[in-house]
């Protein structure tokens, strides 16, 4: 099963600073749902983007007092904020590593609110020539924040011009081929470039030297998305009670994205069901009927859990094996659901390989799972 993947890379840049959110995508609740493995795997795959989220951008908290968590993610860049401001110098560059859906993106956007610049929003895969990138520095107005996506992934080309760029804010271009070939200096405003990775493992070191800041996103407490789900609540004019709110916390794996995504989801129940509002047991119904499964463990999580202990004995297995026998594909498990797994003492990475704790077997034996 296949992950969507690079949606950022249909359009090369977006500028979004102070888009009115649109009226053209207008939301469509369904009300026939599929309740499938399948469709639940879906619906806690952090990595798609929703399609039917007319509201993406009204729910986006739009200052740093509106983003919920990540307390000591915040607290540094509330230094960095004010230290630039008052030294009227752009921040420095940084980069932002996690899982995906935890609020990198909207950290970005965030940072440029804050600074009173604009942002620029790409993503690795769309830099593909070196034409894209320059395109992108010398359109900069000075103090721009450019956010790249998926920074991993730059070619080499694309990250040998970012180096001058973000040390010296100067484009080094060169023109011509061969013996008559020169290069030249094109100087660039000061601007700060946020970077954002699900593996900051993978990027080349003199890349990941430029940066002033490195900064890693955690997952959220159910306390957290709680707040989050509450919030966004508010904006879609959803009446929902606390423990409603706890209820979905509970099942969204420690994503945000996930937590609105589910929210939604209950929504449509809700309406559809004529429930007053979302309480404790209108989520526990609602996302019952979609098999979102209470903390911790969804499908996929399970799946390929077992087929570790059955098939290799509760490993160490090597990741390409656990791929083959569960049939997911080697990067989806290692982007998605590992992190997941890992931080909640499920999983254990050694050296020879990936192994099943004896906490998670105790978790699936209680559970009945087998
Ligand atoms: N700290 C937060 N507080 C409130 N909402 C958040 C927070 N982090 C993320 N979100 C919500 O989750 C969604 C996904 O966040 P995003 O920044 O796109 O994640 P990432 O870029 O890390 O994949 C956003 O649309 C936003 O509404
Ligand atoms: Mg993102």
């Amino acid at each position: 099963m296949a992950i969507k993947r690079g949606t950022t890379s249909k359009k090369n840049t977006q500028s979004l600073k102070k888009t009115t959110p649109s009226s053209s995508n207008p939301q469509q609740p369904s009300t026939k749902v599929e309740s499938s493995p399948k469709n639940q795997q879906r619906l806690v795959d952090p990595t798609t983007k929703d399609s039917d989220d007319g509201n993406a951008q009204n729910i986006r908290p739009h200052r740093l007092q509106d983003y919920i968590g990540q307390e000591t993610l915040k607290s540094v860049l509330k230094i960095g904020i004010k230290a630039a401001l008052d030294r009227k110098d752009p921040l420095d560059h940084l980069l932002l590593y996690g899982p995906p859906g935890l609020g990198k993106t909207t950290m970005s956007l965030i940072l440029a609110e804050e600074m009173g610049v604009n942002c620029k929003i790409t993503a690795a895969p769309a830099l593909e020539r070196p034409r894209d990138i320059t395109g992108i520095l010398v359109n900069l107005k000075p103090g721009d924040v450019l956010f790249i996506d998926e920074i991993h992934r730059l070619n080499r080309l694309t990250e040998e011009l970012l180096y001058p760029a973000m040390e010296d804010y100067r484009l080094d271009i060169t023109i011509g081929k061969g013996q008559a070939s020169r290069t030249r200096s094109i100087p660039l405003p000061k601007f700060t470039l946020v970077g954002a990775t699900t593996k900051v493992g993978s990027l080349t070191s003199p890349l990941r030297d430029r940066f002033g800041l490195i900064e890693r996103l955690r997952f959220y407490e159910p306390e957290e998305l709680a707040l989050i789900i509450e919030r966004t609540a508010k904006i879609l004019d959803v009446a929902i009670t606390q423990p409603g709110a706890m209820e979905i916390a509970r099942r969204s794996r420690g994503t945000p994205r996930i937590a609105n995504r589910l929210l939604r989801r209950v929504r449509d129940y809700q309406v559809v069901h004529k429930h007053e509002n979302i309480n404790e047991e209108v989520a526990a119904q609602s996302l019952d009927f979609y098999q979102s499964n209470p903390n911790p463990l969804d499908w996929t999580d399970r799946m390929i859990l077992e087929t570790m202990i059955h098939n290799f004995n509760g490993g160490p297995v090597g990741l390409e094996s656990v791929a083959a026998s569960t049939g997911e594909d080697a990067k989806t498990i290692e982007d998605v659901y590992e992190p997941y797994l890992l931080q909640i003492g499920f999983l254990h990475r050694t050296h020879r390989g990936r192994m099943v704790t004896e906490m998670a077997r105790k978790h699936l034996l209680k559970t009945d799972y087998f």
